[in-house]
């Protein structure tokens, strides 16, 4: 067979088939098995989202002087930014119990009725993916959110009845990566409503830094920064960069984390300076040597990678965006130089100015 384009584009360095991304920001089986030793267990080890936390805490603290549940809680945000990890911990610091569950797995309104109906006054009830849950599910959640009740018609025709059963009072956490897919009744019924924001290169650096003390391995300051610049905004990617350094350090460099042992953990994983790895590169070089620097459509783009076009809107696009390194347009997506300038292709720059003259 000849070779794909895909693979052709991925350039000299990047040549090969394209591994699981290392730098992916959704959970993987190994995040969920080492990801609860690193989870924060207190607001204190929540590093960043410093207004987030302060508006939660103020809330939390009026709820219990009042002896009222917490008003409903709805987080947004890219994955891997610490909603889950904030759900857990209003929960402990109200000192309820925590009770997880997902908009997927709510299938039927017989799934939710029965777990409204097992809460104790005070719980927290979380519910990931809440973008997800269907139609009828969501309307069974209105009156519990609202009223701390449940309606159902029991019987039917001329015997029909509607039957309402009370609830404890309890706070629902929701939490979306996608806030634009919530119905607008669902999301008024959120008294509480915080957006996530990626963190930046000091913060990230305190997060590995703390992982690492919690993982027993010994990091300069400079090593922790290095995964840091390389994490993409992104906690739980920093934590798994960090553990694949951990690794390569036990077998070459007797344990520790220093810079250089970390920058070359990572090159070896195809993640560069920026966090950038294969998938990421073969996405921009597209743009730039196929398109030339686009405007181009998502799908071109896709087909010319042998790639979804879903897949590379949600998992490679939004960072891609976020660093500067791609725009969007009515016409489609278009290289900037510090794409040109990043992977050392000539013509960025004046393929920008000229653009720009242009516009
Ligand atoms: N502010 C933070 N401080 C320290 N560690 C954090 C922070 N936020 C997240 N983490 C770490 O990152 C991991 C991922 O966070 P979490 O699972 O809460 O993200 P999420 O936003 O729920 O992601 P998803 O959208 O995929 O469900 C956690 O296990 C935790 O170790
Ligand atoms: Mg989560």
């Amino acid at each position: 067979m000849s070779e794909t384009p895909r693979k052709r584009l991925l350039g000299p360095e990047d040549a090969g088939d394209l591994p699981e991304r290392v730098v992916s920001p959704e959970d993987t089986l190994e995040d969920e098995v080492y990801g609860a030793s690193l989870r924060p267990r207190t607001f204190a080890d929540y590093v960043g989202q410093e207004r987030v936390v302060e508006n939660l805490r103020i809330a939390i603290d009026a709820a219990r002087r009042r002896e009222e549940s917490l008003d409903h809680v709805l987080f947004y945000g890219p994955p891997g930014l610490g909603k889950t990890t904030l759900a857990g911990l209003i929960a402990r610091e109200l000192g309820a119990n925590f009770r997880p569950t997902s908009g997927p797995t709510l299938e039927k309104p017989k799934d939710l009725v029965g777990i409204l109906t097992s809460l104790e006054e005070g719980d927290v009830l979380f519910i990931d993916e809440i973008h997800r849950l269907g139609r009828v599910v969501e309307e069974f959640l209105y009156p519990a959110m609202e009223d701390f009740q449940i309606d159902f018609v029991v019987d039917r025709g001329a015997y029909a009845k509607t039957i309402k059963l009370p609830l404890k009072r309890f706070t629902l956490v929701g939490a979306t990566t996608r806030a634009g897919m919530l119905t607008a009744p669902l999301r008024e019924r959120f008294g509480i409503v915080h957006h996530l924001d990626y963190y930046d290169v000091d913060e990230l650096e305190r997060i590995v830094t703390r992982s690492a003390s919690v993982l027993g391995v010994p990091t300069d300051a400079d090593g922790a920064r290095t995964i840091a610049r390389r994490s993409r905004g992104t906690p739980r990617i920093a934590n798994r960069l960090l553990r694949r350094v951990r690794d390569f350090a036990e077998v070459r460099a007797a344990g520790h984390i220093t810079a250089e042992v970390a920058a070359e953990a990572l090159a070896r994983e195809g993640v560069d300076e920026l966090g950038l790895d294969r998938l990421d590169r073969a996405f921009l070089r597209t743009v730039i040597e196929q398109y030339g620097g686009g405007p181009v459509g998502i799908a071109a783009i896709a087909a010319t990678l042998t790639e979804d076009a879903e897949t590379l809107e949600d998992v490679v696009e939004p960072y891609l965006l976020k660093a500067g390194f791609v725009v969007r347009t009515a016409s489609g997506r278009k290289a900037t130089p510090e794409a040109y300038r990043h992977l050392a292709i000539d013509g960025g720059g004046t393929a920008g100015a000229r653009q720009e003259r242009l516009l």
